[in-house]
């Protein structure tokens, strides 16, 4: 056969199978503005999505195509990347700005990717600047497909709780602050679906089973949630399915989501929801009501008390553990469940540290703090242009000496396909750091 023949058969076999194939598709259009709320009470500007914030729940079934077109229609360019969606064959559509370029201001751009082989409770969120304090963020769950069983019966209805700190300034004023060498300070509350307030956010039948999915978009603080009087089944985190355990709270970091269910089996009339501030000489607490159906007796006005202190959160960490006789499409290029038993190719341990660069308050990684280059890194990349435009492993595997001055500039290591790598972060700051591991999904192991 010549060699155009079977390149001709090749792509006709190629579209058949594409055709047969095709996993469907789900279409969205968003419009991306500044809009004024004040769900502490403060009239604020925030970024809302179709007049939402926050912004709408994606619902879809594990391999969906996702088509979304965004205007962006703020006064600056923006991006939203979605947290936990694994960017295998989708790396340039993951909506951070070292692989996508920033949907400048008045235009429009189209995401386009597939949910492949997952499933479980994500959100997505702006990926530029300050934004992610003003809102632009939403739910996003996958399902399993219906021949695919799920460790637990279907639950009588699907609830997505957002949960984080929040401050009242605008995201310009906040970024103005870091830009004039200050701190951010503390968050000026918490807030429940973008409202703080005990709003009755959900409805119960008596002895029906609810599954809630619980995601902490803040910026910065770990929250513990807890349902009055009722307790809370963990079945999956992150998109793994867990071994199912109760629990009266939970504690609920930034960037997590966990999903529970909850059975009402308590008298019927409502209920608070509550998400308070860990780990802070302050306390900052949402409430929220979840009500039984045609209840009309309002919640016992005394809140559950939440947890104290680190101990407790590390021994709940303890007893999360992944199911991993439950069905769920898993990826994994070592072909392994044992991660105890794969050998580590490379261990980086990166450290944060925080100080002054030309006037600005910016924070660093082994003593670099990270510029987006005008060109996307990927991009440099792919057009062999790299050099022009970064140096790969402007830090090394350890941390420099602590007190060490920090620099600026693109942040870039290089890693090897396939290898294994442990990362260890530091963080000898006072305060709590937060990473997110973009395009990857995680099973955190400690
Ligand atoms: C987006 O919303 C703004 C403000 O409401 C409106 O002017 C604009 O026409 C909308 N754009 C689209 C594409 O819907
Ligand atoms: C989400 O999608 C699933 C699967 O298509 C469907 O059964 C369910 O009703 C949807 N839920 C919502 C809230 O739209
Ligand atoms: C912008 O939106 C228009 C109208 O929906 C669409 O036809 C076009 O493909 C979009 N452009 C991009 C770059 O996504
Ligand atoms: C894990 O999932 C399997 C399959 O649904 C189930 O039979 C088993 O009870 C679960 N194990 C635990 C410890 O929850
Ligand atoms: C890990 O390394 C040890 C020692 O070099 C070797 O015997 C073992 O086969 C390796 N395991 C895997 C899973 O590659
Ligand atoms: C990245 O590392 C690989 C080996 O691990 C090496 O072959 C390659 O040259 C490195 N690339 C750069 C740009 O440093």
């Amino acid at each position: 056969m010549s060699r155009m023949a079977l390149l001709a058969l090749l792509s006709t076999l190629l579209a058949l199978s594409a055709v047969r194939a095709e996993d469907p598709y789900l279409f969205f259009t968003w419009n991306v503005t500044y809009g004024t709320i004040a769900p502490l009470g403060v009239p604020q500007q925030a970024i809302l999505i179709n007049g939402q914030f926050p912004g709408p729940n994606i619902n879809s079934t594990t391999n969906n195509n996702i088509v979304l077109n965004v205007f962006n229609n703020l006064d600056e360019p923006f991006l939203l990347t979605w947290n936990g969606i694994q960017q295998r064959k989708n790396s340039w559509q993951d909506g951070m700005p070292g692989t996508n370029c920033p949907i400048p201001p008045g235009t429009n751009y189209t995401y386009h990717f597939q949910v492949k082989d997952q499933i479980g409770s994500f959100f997505y969120f702006p990926s530029l600047g300050m934004h992610r304090a003003a809102g632009g963020f939403g739910g996003l769950r996958i399902n399993s497909r219906l021949l695919i069983p799920v460790p637990f019966d279907d639950p009588a209805d699907d609830y997505t709780v957002l949960i984080g700190d929040w401050y009242t300034k605008s995201h310009k004023v906040l970024a103005g602050i870091l830009d004039a060498g200050r701190s951010i300070g503390n968050p000026a509350g918490v807030l429940m679906n973008g409202l703080s307030d005990d709003p009755p956010l959900f409805t119960m039948e008596a002895g029906k089973t609810y599954r809630y999915r619980i995601c902490n978009v803040g910026l910065k603080l770990s929250l513990n949630f807890r349902i009055q009087g009722h307790l809370m089944k963990l079945v999956e985190m992150d998109g793994s399915h867990t071994v199912q355990n109760d629990y009266e709270s939970l504690d609920v970091h930034v960037g997590q989501c966990l999903s529970v269910l909850v059975t009402a089996n308590q008298e019927p009339k409502d209920y608070y929801m509550v998400a308070s501030t860990r780990f802070t000489k302050y306390m900052r607490t949402a409430t929220g009501v979840a009500r039984y159906a045609g209840s009309k007796v309002p919640p016992s006005p005394e809140l559950p008390a939440g947890p104290v202190g680190w101990a407790w959160s590390f021994n709940q960490w303890r007893s999360f553990r992944w199911n991993l006789t439950a069905s769920a499409a898993r990826p994994n290029p070592q072909g392994s469940y044992h991660y105890g038993s794969i050998n580590i190719t490379r261990t980086i341990k990166l450290a944060s540290s925080v100080g002054l660069v030309n006037g600005k308050r910016r924070f660093g990684l082994n003593g670099v703090s990270h510029v987006d280059s005008p060109t996307p890194l990927k991009l440099a990349e792919y057009y062999g242009i790299s050099g022009k435009v970064f140096k790969y492993d402007s830090i090394g595997d350890e941390p420099p000496a602590s007190g060490a001055s920090i620099t600026v500039a693109p942040n870039v290591l290089n890693a090897t396909y396939r290898d294994y790598i442990e990362i260890i972060l530091e963080n000898p700051e006072r305060s709590i750091q937060c990473y997110h591991l973009d395009g990857y999904s995680f099973f955190a192991a400690g």
